[in-house]
This record gives structure tokens, sequence and C-alpha cells, in this order.
């Protein structure tokens, strides 16, 4: 059960991470066989269920019959006739089973009611639009374009997006920037379809997400998540997420996250357990992690969501010179902070009041003296 309980929660846990990536069949197989093996054992040890039922009824009986023999003595020390004393026996006779049944109800029936509004919250919650789908505009294709118009997203009544409108070439790279809650990690996530717009498309290669259909873009679009999720597995297991990679491919997405001199020293290597939510790797090793996962997915459009932001200066900038080779070719959304990784991107779009405001080169933007201007103007480089 423990084994199941982990799995079912780390799934939950990830669950962006794991629609992001379209691995939820995987993942649903992986919950199943481990509710198999609950079934399975349970079923071997039917017979130790059978004899502690066994053995707490017969404690139970017990204690029934001692309850018997003090009332007897009770009834026998006070004056009652046998007749009376026969009466006074039938009555607890009959009672003691339905106030024992009252009180296994109450005690199922909370435990069934909690357990109740926890699923009916679930299935109150709307399902993820099913997208007929079908265009498949990644097919044979390197990298493909992104076009978003007219973009309106809110959570609730403010609205995070609005109107956002831009569009991306297909092999080009593009750095988003703007304050902290602006909106970019939304844009993420609705580029992914892990939430609906309440207005406007979002396009790759000329076709629009219900056009091509959620599966399909999430096996083609790679995000690396600005909190990515580690299972309490093995690195190869936390790489691949099911899918079927050979060890040099491994090492090699580990190489370009910088991470395979790492992993190399582990006495385990590619199969060290890295702990609950990846607890004995670093922040930035995490990270790492989740770049390497990445690039094994082989994805035609890459987005990088603060993927870099735990690193040392050092790493990093090993890190996007190794990085720079792989995406060469493939069109990149690299959403960060930091000017290191924003010098990454052919050009820059400044998010500002959920819509862009500013659009250029790192110079021209410093030039004109906006937002971008204010947020780099002071770094030197
Ligand atoms: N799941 C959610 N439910 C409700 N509101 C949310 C949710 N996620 C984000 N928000 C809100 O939406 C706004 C935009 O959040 P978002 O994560 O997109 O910002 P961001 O630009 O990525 O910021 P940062 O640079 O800090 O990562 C924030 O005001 C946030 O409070
Ligand atoms: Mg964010």
């Amino acid at each position: 059960t423990s084994r199941f309980t982990q799995a079912l929660t780390e799934t939950l846990e990830a669950i962006q991470e794991i629609r992001a990536g379209n691995r939820q069949g995987y993942f649903w197989g992986r919950l199943s066989g481990r509710a198999r093996e609950v079934r399975d054992f349970a079923v071997a040890s039917q017979w130790r269920t059978d004899a502690s039922n066994r053995a707490s009824g017969l404690l139970f009986q017990f204690g029934i019959d001692v309850f018997r023999a003090a009332a007897m003595l009770t009834v026998l020390f006070s004056d009652l006739s046998i007749g009376q004393m026969l009466a006074v026996f039938s009555y607890l006779w009959f009672m003691i089973g339905p106030v024992e049944q009252l009180l296994s109800l109450q005690y199922a029936f909370y435990a069934a009611s909690g357990a109740l509004s926890r699923i009916n919250e679930l299935l109150a919650r709307a399902d993820e639009p099913q997208y007929p789908g079908g265009v498949d505009p990644f097919k044979g294709r390197d990298t493909v374009g992104i076009e978003i118009n007219d973009l309106k997203f809110s959570y609730n009544d403010e609205p995070v997006l609005n109107n956002l409108n831009l569009s991306i070439a297909p092999g080009e790279k593009v750095a988003i920037v703007g304050a902290s809650g602006g909106g970019k990690s939304t844009l993420v996530q609705l580029l992914l379809g892990l939430y609906t717009p309440q207005a406007g498309t979002i396009r790759f290669g000329g076709s629009s997400q219900q056009e091509i259909g959620l599966a399909t873009v999430r096996d083609n679009v790679a995000v690396v998540l600005q909190h990515p999720a580690l299972f309490n597995d093995t690195i190869r297991a936390n790489l691949c997420m099911g899918r079927e990679r050979s060890d040099e491919a491994c090492w090699r997405a580990l190489e370009i996250a910088q991470l395979a001199h790492t992993i190399r020293q582990l006495p385990a290597g590619l199969e060290s357990v890295v702990g609950r939510s990846g607890v004995r790797l670093s922040g930035g090793q995490r990270q790492r992690l989740a770049v390497a996962r990445m690039v094994l997915a082989e994805p035609k459009v890459v987005v990088l969501d603060e993927a870099t932001s735990a690193l040392d200066a050092a790493t990093e900038y090993a890190l996007h010179q190794a990085l720079a080779q792989f995406l060469q070719g493939r069109t990149t959304l690299i959403i960060a902070h930091r000017l290191s990784a924003v010098k990454q991107a052919d050009r820059v779009l400044v998010f500002d009041g959920g819509t862009i405001a500013e659009d250029g080169g790192h110079q021209q933007l410093i030039a004109e003296g906006g937002l971008y201007a204010q947020l780099y103007g002071h770094l030197q480089h």
C-alpha cells in the first residue's frame, strides 16, 4: 500500500509536468501496476486477514460474555424473579446486535462522507477539453513557428494576459522578460494547453491548438518548468519519464545539461535514486536534470521557464554554450530574469500589463530607454 500511495502522491504532485510532457499514459500504467500489486498481495494474504478477523470476533464475544456474567451477578444479588431475570437477559441479547450495528454504521458514515465530499469535488471539476486534432504541423519539419493572436486569460477575475499578440519565426530564439508575477509562466501553460484561454488563438506552424490536438502539441513542444518535478526514482527514470532511451542518449543529454560529471561520481551512476522530489540533489542539479530531460524528449519547439536561474555564472555559461548547439534550428522561448540567459536570444519581448510592451534586440531596447532599459540598462554586458 505504501508503494502505491507513494506512486499516487508523486504522480498527482507532478501532474503539470506529466501533462506537459504528454506522459500520463505511462504514469497511469505505473499506478495501475502498483494497484495490482496491492490487490495480489491482499489476495495472497487473505487467510491472515481472515484469521485476524476471527480473532477479533472471538475477543468481542469474550467481552460480551464477561458483561453477561457481571449482569448475571447483579441480577442474582437483587430481588428479581426468574422470569424478570430471563426477560432482562433476552432484552440484553436482542439489543447488543443493533447497538453494535449502529456504532459501526456511524464510523462507516463519517469515513465515507469525508471521502465522498472529496470525490464530488473532483467530479465537479471540468475535464481538460478534448480537441479532435489530426493536423500535425510538426511532421516532417525540423521546427515550426509560433503565432499568438489576441490571447486573453484570467485565473479568476483579474486578467493575467490581455490581448497578447506575438509571432515567433521557425528556428528563432526569443527571450521573454518582465516583472515577477507578470504572467510569463501562465503563457507557457497556455502554450501547452494546460489552461484554456478565454479568447484568442495559439498556432504552431499555422495550425491552431484545436486543429492539432493537445497530445501532439505536448509531444513536440518540451518545456523546462519553473519548478520541475522529480520522482523518487533513479536518474534514468527521471530523465526518460517512461520513454525508451539508450544509455548513450542519456549521457549525451546529461553532458549538455552539465550534469554528467556529477552523475558519474555517484556510485550507482544512472541508477542512483534522487529521493523524494529530488531531495538528494541541489537546487541547481535538479534544474539541470530537468534540462537534460527536455533534451532527451527531442522536441521541435523548446520553452525554458527560468531553467538556469539557480546555477552559478560559470556553469550557466557552459550550459548555454552546450545548449546553443542543441537548440540550433529549434524554435526556442527563453523566459528569464538574468541578463546572461536573456542574451542567448536573437530577440527580446518585454512583458508588461499582460501584453508585449517592447520588442527588439538587446542594444535596440537599451537605446529605446523603456522598461527593458530600466531592468538591464545598468548592467555592463
Ligand atoms: N494557478 C493559479 N491560480 C490563480 N492565480 C494564479 C495561478 N498561477 C498564477 N497565478 C497568478 O497569475 C499571475 C501571473 O503568474 P505567473 O506565474 O504567470 O507569473 P510569472 O510572470 O511567471 O512570474 P515569475 O517571473 O515570478 O515566475 C500572478 O499574479 C499569480 O498570482
Ligand atoms: Mg514564472
